[in-house]
């Protein structure tokens, strides 16, 4: 991608801001946590993985704001800071998952009795180098799934994707357009069909700019124009991203995901998840405890500021929907593709990426 969707230089966390786009090409500037995590719950950076970042950067940021407090009162302030910002948004793991390896940094020092200046000039810069590494390793890592999930993706035909699940979704390379950039750039034919994703239109304004930018042939969809294309036989695959994964498979992903997996079962077309390790919470037995975000009713009575709805309408706005495993015909990860019974290949991947040398 010729944009960036978020860059860490002198204490600034610059975002591509993703409420404009593709209309308006604009940054947001972060300076101190409170700003990330608005640009979080604001969506001027949204997608599973790069919140992750980008939180791991306002942990970052927080530090550097309490760095002149003595050692107690500053770590209980940065782990303060880390609960607004985990608490931004509630679906995406990638989010408290980042925060977790953040804090995990913090902790090793918490204990070590070091003189503070030191101390504390060492101890941010181990952070920030941390926040380094999860922003470079997503890359590597999207990389590395769509190589493993090229082989899902026919020579010829057709892709539906829903949502944004693209470079701008991640630091960047993205999960499942991430899969769809390495199909095409390495020959295959394809044609991605993108759902419009209400209510926030993420496949509208965020996938299709992707893809036209690339070169990657696309049509845009009405989110309900999918099912008859899949019962027409018009799709040949569906690929989509995820926010968190239960461990027995079962997936939170954009709302309207759940819908497009039962047409896929019902037509039997290949319906793929594209998602880091990261995004597998191994704590959830299923995706009955997964917390679903609701946003506001405006997202629904609004468009761009201009009501389109009564006043005084009751709105239900789920961001997100559980697409059940027994739906998915396999999750593409960074360490190979998980095929059902996902409850053990899921735990046989978390064995291997444990064990010494992974
Ligand atoms: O509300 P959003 O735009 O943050 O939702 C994003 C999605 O649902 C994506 O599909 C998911 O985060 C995977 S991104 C690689």
């Amino acid at each position: 991608m010729k944009y960036r969707t978020l860059e860490f230089k002198d204490g600034v966390l610059k975002l591509l801001d993703q409420r404009r786009l593709p209309v308006e090409i604009d940054f947001y500037e972060a300076k101190n946590y409170r700003e990330v995590e608005t640009a979080i719950s604001d969506m001027v950076v949204r997608g599973a993985p790069a919140i992750g970042a980008a939180a791991a950067y306002g942990v970052y940021l927080a530090a550097l704001e309490y760095r002149d407090l003595p050692g107690e009162e500053f770590f209980k302030k940065v782990f303060a800071a880390d609960r607004e910002l985990a608490a931004a948004r509630p679906t995406a793991v990638n989010l408290t998952w980042a925060i977790n390896r953040m804090e995990k940094v913090l902790k090793t020092r918490q204990h070590k009795s070091e003189g503070p200046d030191q101390s504390i000039d060492g101890l941010l810069a181990d952070i920030l180098k941390e926040a380094d590494k999860i922003a470079l390793e997503d890359v590597e890592i999207n990389k590395a799934m769509a190589r493993h999930g090229y082989e899902v993706v026919p020579e010829r035909g057709t892709v539906l994707t829903h949502c944004n699940a693209g470079a701008l979704a991640t630091v960047d390379y993205g999960t499942a357009l991430g899969v769809i950039r390495e199909a095409h750039f390495r020959g295959k034919r394809i044609r991605v069909y993108a759902d419009e994703t209400r209510p926030r239109l993420q496949g509208a304004r965020l996938t299709a700019f992707e893809l036209v930018e690339e070169g990657i042939p696309v049509t845009l969809i009405a989110d309900s124009v999918a099912a008859t294309l899949i019962r027409d036989g018009k799709i040949d695959l569906i690929l989509v991203g995820a926010d968190r994964i239960a461990a027995n498979g079962d997936t939170a992903n954009k709302i309207g995901t759940y819908m497009l997996s039962e047409m896929a079962l019902k037509f039997k077309v290949p319906f793929y998840i594209a998602a880091p390790m990261s995004t597998i919470d191994f704590e959830l037995g299923s995706g009955r405890e997964i917390e679903i975000e609701e946003r506001s009713p405006d997202e629904l009575t609004h468009i761009r500021g201009l009501r389109i709805a009564p006043e005084g309408v009751n709105v239900y706005n789920p961001a997100f929907d559980v697409t059940p495993a027994a739906n998915i015909t396999g999750i593409i990860t960074e360490k190979g593709i998980i095929r059902p019974p996902f409850t053990e290949g899921i735990a046989s991947l978390r064995n291997k990426q444990e064990s010494p040398g992974n």
